[in-house]
């Protein structure tokens, strides 16, 4: 099945006609407003400060830190280039170990007293790249990420996953070669991970950043341990269970670190693990019932947001107001999570058109968002609109359907998308995000993560020939 391609939607109608045929709902604003009142450039005010404008770039890794998990010079250039954007909240930069063993990857960072130095200077970096640009950084705000990749784990080797697990899963057991409860975190284990993510918290309070990140999406752990639906113990089972880990790290950080914010980024919903059919394009790995979703219905497919919506409200009581909003994970069903023309080399071809997935996930965010007037809303998944992505953002943000628009992917290629949307400049078509994937493709083969058909300094790389090599194979075998 073939999608049209959004560059061939060369006017807004064209794409409202696009999404009309689609039957799906993304409202669009004709014109961009560049005026220092439009819905973008807007400030957001509030008791905390100001953030001064309406743009988030999302946290994106690597997989390019030193094997001790400080910094390189890639991951240096990356932040640098959030500090560039424009963009005035940076919603944790990237996901950092709160301990060796929760990596991700044996290049993710790591946040402890050895690569404390480095972790301020990464800040610091972005701040002083952005005040270069742009003047001030009274009103930018950044965060950083805390995570334990949990399943997915990879801490010494890239090729050999080390999965730490919340229960047994019926699907994706198979995919990190986990065979018996060995990986199964125990409760003990569980409360000492607690007291990792408070003491980076306390980490990441000294070295400057304005909030902590406690993830919970994309499979990773927190997100995990959410649909322990049937994991016995003070961590399963209800939803009070299922929110204990947060909930503790919450109070931990509070009582350690009283004026870190603290904020979370939440799968708001999840599907089913899905895989390459005969044709290579995805579908389920396993019918229903699925009982494995956090904000699933128990099909597999469907979502139910009683769960995501007592989350939110949970997350409020706990006086958090930071909420990035996104879905799914990219591990087992990157369709829903970052809708993509071209799957990654160990994805499948869309089941739907990518567009579906934008809309899903920007309609249950404002879904949301009305739901939770008070909370700050990100919304994440909008790069695969591409030409469209200021029209529907600014549309989302005016209609009070979302607070700030995440940028992922498409700062990788596009680093100055929100300056020049911002000053009226107009996009610069060369560099827009095509979701070509390469650089989901590149970790899931060993290689640094990185804009390799579009970014000039990847392009000349040497890891873009073998990235060429890699994709033309895979186009043999398809
Ligand atoms: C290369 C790459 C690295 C990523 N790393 C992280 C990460 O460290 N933490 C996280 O929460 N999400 C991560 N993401 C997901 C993005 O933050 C975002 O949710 C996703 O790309 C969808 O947004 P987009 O459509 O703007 O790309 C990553 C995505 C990419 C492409
Ligand atoms: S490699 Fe570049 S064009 Fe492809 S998805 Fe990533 S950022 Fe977009």
């Amino acid at each position: 099945m073939s999608y049209p391609r959004i560059a061939t939607l060369k006017n807004v109608e064209l794409f409202r006609q696009h999404t009309a045929v689609l039957g799906i709902d993304l409202p669009c604003d004709d014109q961009i407003d560049s005026s220092p009142s439009g819905p973008l450039a807007q400030a957001y005010q509030r008791e905390r400060g100001t953030i001064g404008n309406r743009f988030c770039i999302l946290p994106m890794e690597g997989w390019d830190g030193e094997t001790e998990g400080r910094p390189s010079d890639l991951t240096r250039r990356r932040w640098q280039n959030f500090g560039l954007s424009g963009a005035k909240l940076i919603w944790g930069g990237e996901a950092v170990a709160v301990q060796p063993l929760g990596r991700a990857n044996p290049n993710q960072l790591l946040i402890n007293e050895q690569t404390l130095p480095d972790i301020i200077g990464l800040r610091e970096l972005l701040v002083s790249t952005h005040v270069q640009q742009f003047g001030t950084d009274n009103d930018l705000l950044v965060g950083l990420q805390l995570t334990h990749s949990g399943r997915f784990a990879r801490p010494r080797v890239k090729s050999r996953p080390e999965p730490r697990i919340a229960y047994r899963h019926p699907v994706l057991d198979a995919k990190v070669g986990v065979v018996d409860d060995a990986p199964i975190l125990s409760d003990d284990e569980l409360k000492q991970l607690i007291d990792d993510f408070i003491r980076a918290a306390v980490l990441a309070d000294q070295a400057g950043y304005a909030f902590v990140d406690i993830k919970h999406c994309h499979g990773y752990l927190g997100h995990e341990i959410l649909s322990g639906f049937d994991r016995p113990g003070i961590y399963g089972g209800t939803f009070e269970n299922r929110t204990r880990f947060l909930r503790d790290i919450v109070a931990g950080i509070n009582a350690a670190a009283p004026n870190l914010e603290i904020g979370v980024r939440i799968s708001l919903f999840d599907f089913v693990p899905y895989q390459p059919g005969p044709d290579r394009t995805g579908v389920p790995a396993q019918a229903a019932p699925y009982r494995c979703a956090f904000g699933g219905d128990g099909t597999g497919l469907g979502i139910d947001l009683t769960e995501p919506k007592k989350f939110l409200e949970l997350l409020r009581s706990l006086g958090i107001e930071l909420v990035c909003s996104t879905v799914g994970s990219p591990y087992y069903n990157p369709h829903i999570q970052r809708p993509a023309l071209f799957p990654p080399s160990d994805g499948y071809l869309p089941p739907e058109d990518p567009l579906v997935g934008v809309a899903r996930q920007i309609n249950i965010t404002a879904e949301l968002k009305r739901a939770f007037r008070d909370l700050i809303v990100v919304g994440s998944g909008y790069s695969y609109l591409q030409e469209w992505l200021p029209h529907v953002g600014q549309r989302a943000v005016r209609d009070g359907n979302v607070d700030f628009v995440g940028l992922g992917r498409m700062v990788l290629s596009y680093p100055e998308l929100p300056a020049d949307v911002l000053s009226g400049k107009g996009l610069q078509r060369k560099k827009i995000c095509r979701t070509f994937s390469d650089c989901t493709t590149a970790p899931r083969n060993g290689m640094v993560s990185g804009c390799y058909p579009l970014d000039p300094f990847y392009k000349s790389r040497p890891e873009r020939e073998k990235m060429v090599a890699l994709k033309q194979e895979l186009e043999l075998h398809s």
